[in-house]
């Protein structure tokens, strides 16, 4: 059996942390993105589904108009939610903790604080949204403490842009997925205008997770590198003379786009990134049909193109993604890819349930013990169809 790293209790922090206990507590799932990377951003349908990793938050009402948070991982953060509130240092998790006081007080004029206590088993930076997963339990939180109710369509209106605040400027997918997952079911996200609907996941499809071990820091390094991901995508867009990707999509056959994105109004970044999304967009379409009919071939087939072009289109692998994709189709996967942003974090592993254990030894062998990972079940682990947290 797979190792799962304890969970501690978030109340047992608190209680130990603030001397009184807690007087609410949430859990927030983290995401694996099963096809439609990097297209979010563009308004384009994407498939999620919320995973049993999580990040836990127990709080209680300050009697002041302060944030004190506690992590056992990130050590303890102090805010106020009155007055201006500049970013922290890049990468410092106050940033989500500012990013959701800010979204909550601009939305439902707010000013209560907290203090909160935050435990985890998501590992960070491993496009496993740990990030999103922290800004919407901060987010919710802060709600309860201030005795506001939002539901998905009016948290959908803030949280995205919240997010902005620490520098990505990411779409909507992973708050779309945490919030409003069910068990056992991939969630098919529309924008613009927003909408969600579930697929359920055929019984004996399994996913494996295999974290590269490549940090992905979407607040740090990898920031820059994905913001121009985006700006190339809609600079393409733009000199093709196109008010959304789904119209151009719409309006052509991705023969036709092809051709398009082939002539010399884009520069060579610029065609990539137009190719990429238009063809993962026409993936996720082929993929959720696959997923309708329990064509596991069909399905894997189109994860492992996706990641071809999310590595030469894209360009956002790297080799040890490549790396662990290949160890996994070799294992007789039936398709892999990276999950999330790219740059490193995590690949997703498709198969049979019957495979799962036989792959997962696999990659343990020729990936993590060639590394001399002493640890490599924290590593790679199945993940489950799970709920998000408006559904738990
Ligand atoms: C990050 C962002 C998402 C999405 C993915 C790539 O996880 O937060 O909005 O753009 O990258 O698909």
């Amino acid at each position: 059996m797979p190792h799962k790293p304890d969970l501690p209790d978030p109340r047992t922090l608190f209680a130990s942390h603030f001397g009184v206990g807690a007087s609410g507590e949430l859990s927030v799932p983290g995401r694996v993105n099963l096809i439609g990377e990097h297209i979010d951003y563009h308004n384009l349908p994407v498939l999620p589904m919320a995973i049993q990793r999580q990040i836990r938050i127990a709080f209680r009402r300050s009697s002041d108009s302060r944030i004190r948070a506690v992590s056992y991982d990130f050590g303890e953060r102090e805010i106020s939610t009155a007055g201006a509130l500049p970013p922290s240092p890049s990468g410092d998790w106050a940033n989500y903790l500012k990013a959701a006081t800010l979204a909550v007080r601009d939305q439902w004029q707010t000013d209560s604080g907290m203090n909160t206590a935050i435990t985890s088993d998501l590992p960070p930076a491993a496009g496993l949204s740990s990030s999103s997963a922290l800004l919407v339990a901060a987010t919710l939180a802060l709600l309860q403490v201030n005795e506001e109710k939002a539901d998905f369509q009016a948290l959908m209106a803030v949280l995205p842009e919240a997010e902005h605040f620490v520098g990505t400027r990411g779409g909507g997918m992973d708050h779309a997925a945490v919030l409003a997952a069910e068990s056992g079911c991939a969630l098919l996200v529309h924008f613009a205008p927003l909408a969600v609907s579930s697929v359920p996941i055929p019984e004996n499809w399994s996913f494996l997770l295999a974290n590269s071990l490549i940090k992905a820091e979407k607040s740090g390094g990898v920031r820059e590198a994905y913001n121009s991901c985006r700006n190339a995508g809609v600079r393409a867009r733009e000199k093709l003379g196109f008010s959304s990707y789904a119209e151009a999509l719409a309006s052509h056959s991705q023969e036709d786009l092809q051709q398009l994105a082939s002539g010399n109004q884009l520069s060579e970044e610029e065609a990539r990134c137009f190719l990429h999304v238009t063809g993962e967009a026409w993936r996720v379409e082929q993929a959720v049909q696959a997923l309708r009919v329990e064509d596991a071939h069909s399905f894997g087939n189109l994860l492992s193109q996706s990641h071809k072009s999310l590595r030469d289109l894209l360009q956002v692998s790297c080799p040890e993604l490549d790396e662990l994709v290949e160890i996994a189709m070799n294992s007789g996967a039936g398709g892999a890819r990276l999950t999330g942003a790219g740059f490193g974090g995590c690949a997703l592993i498709f198969c049979q349930a019957s495979q799962v254990d036989r792959i997962r030894q696999e990659v343990i062998r020729k990936y993590y013990q060639k590394r001399h990972d002493a640890q490599p079940n924290d590593h790679i682990f199945p993940v489950l169809p799970s709920a998000g947290v408006l559904n738990a």
